[in-house]
């Protein structure tokens, strides 16, 4: 089969991340019979800086027409890149946001697993990791105040800035739905987070997870407050199999959870809409102050891609194949330096370029 594959490289550590998960997929392509062809899309300051705009209408009509894209990450050090003196809606974030929108990207999926042998890279002590911990948060990524109307305006002599939060009930009937789906697969317990001690928005996404809740009556579910759920994760995170949440507490609780699992370097995510077209990026950054010195983790981007041929593909034999390969490297001792181990045990520190060659030598 022929899949076509927009490719973003993005900023920063972008482009070296997604060289390697480049090559992947090549491999891949080798041995099962699939031809992969990359469109390569701009987006992001290095967009700004070719074209004046962090995303243009072609590369949005470019990712249309892919059957999925692969994102490396966008942006640059927010003091001091040229980039953060544009308006807001002109920085390389807004091009990220802009696609996520305009492809309808609600749902998107951050799975946090403890690979056994990272258990040495977890800040958490061994009695709280026990046997490890595996997680999906699933996270709205359309709607609240990512989406809001947004202004800064004087009044009173004094500049006042506002950001709304605001929720349909169909936006989030939604993300339930697919919330409950994915735990039918899993362990099947959701953990629903919200503030609804305090947010009107929280006390409807209660309302309506509730209702979806009602037609999966073999999962077990939860209402968790957020603050307390950025406690449990640190505390107790055998509790979680899949988290529930809103656009920007998913942001923060994805970042925390990353950081449990040993490193964000090893977080995929997928962003998904109604139908198998997927947006597949590491969930972290551009990370600019390692950007070209070759030692950035590409496994997060690698395990995107996977992430990439079982959702958007079905081609779940290959995306396991690509774990598979990721745990055998990890086993054999090769560690890019975030995930080197606190207690200082023999591993191979590697960089990018190398761990891409080592995940595609045990494919
Ligand atoms: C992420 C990132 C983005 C977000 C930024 C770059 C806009 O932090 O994907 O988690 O907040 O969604
Ligand atoms: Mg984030």
């Amino acid at each position: 089969m022929t899949f076509n594959v927009g490719v973003i490289r993005g900023d920063g550590i972008g482009p070296e991340i997604v060289t390697e998960a480049v090559k992947v997929l090549d491999a891949i392509g080798a041995k099962y019979g699939h031809e992969f062809k990359y469109t390569e899309i701009l987006m992001g300051g290095c967009s700004i800086d070719a074209c004046g705009e962090p995303l243009t209408d072609d590369a949005i009509k470019a990712a249309l027409s892919s059957d999925a894209v692969l994102m490396g990450s966008i942006g640059g050090n927010t003091s001091t890149s040229p980039w953060y003196k544009l308006p807001a809606d002109k920085r390389p974030e807004a091009g990220l946001l802009k696609l996520r929108k305009s492809l309808n990207l609600f749902a998107n999926l951050r799975p946090a697993y403890l690979y056994e042998e990272l258990k040495e890279a977890c800040p958490l002590r061994d009695d709280i990791i026990g046997d490890g911990f595996d997680m999906m948060i699933m996270r709205e990524l359309t709607g609240g105040l990512y989406f809001g109307e947004r202004s800064t305006v004087e009044e009173d002599g004094q500049l006042v800035a506002r950001d709304s939060l605001t929720y349909s009930e169909g936006e989030i009937r939604r993300i339930a739905k697919r919330g409950f789906d994915i735990a039918m697969k899993r362990r099947k317990k959701v953990t629903s987070v919200d503030k609804a001690n305090v947010l009107d928005s929280s006390r409807l996404w209660r309302k309506i997870v509730e209702e979806v809740a009602k037609d999966y009556p073999e999962v077990e579910y939860e209402h968790m407050l957020v603050d307390n759920c950025a406690m449990q994760l640190v505390k107790n995170p055998r509790q979680f199999d899949v988290i529930l949440t809103e656009n920007m507490f998913g942001d923060i609780l994805s970042d925390e959870a990353s950081m449990v699992t040993g490193s964000i370097g090893m977080l995929s995510s997928a962003s998904l809409n109604d139908t198998k077209f997927g947006l597949y990026e590491p969930s972290g950054g551009s990370a600019p102050d390692i950007a070209g010195k070759g030692i950035a983790n590409p496994i997060a981007t690698i395990l995107s891609a996977a992430m990439m041929l079982r959702y958007s593909f079905d081609l779940d034999a290959e995306a396991n194949a690509i774990e598979k390969a990721v745990k055998l490297v990890l086993k054999d001792g090769y560690r890019t330096i975030d995930i080197m181990p606190r207690d200082g045990s023999t591993v191979k520190q590697v960089g990018t370029v190398e761990m891409g060659d080592l995940i595609v030598e045990r494919l």
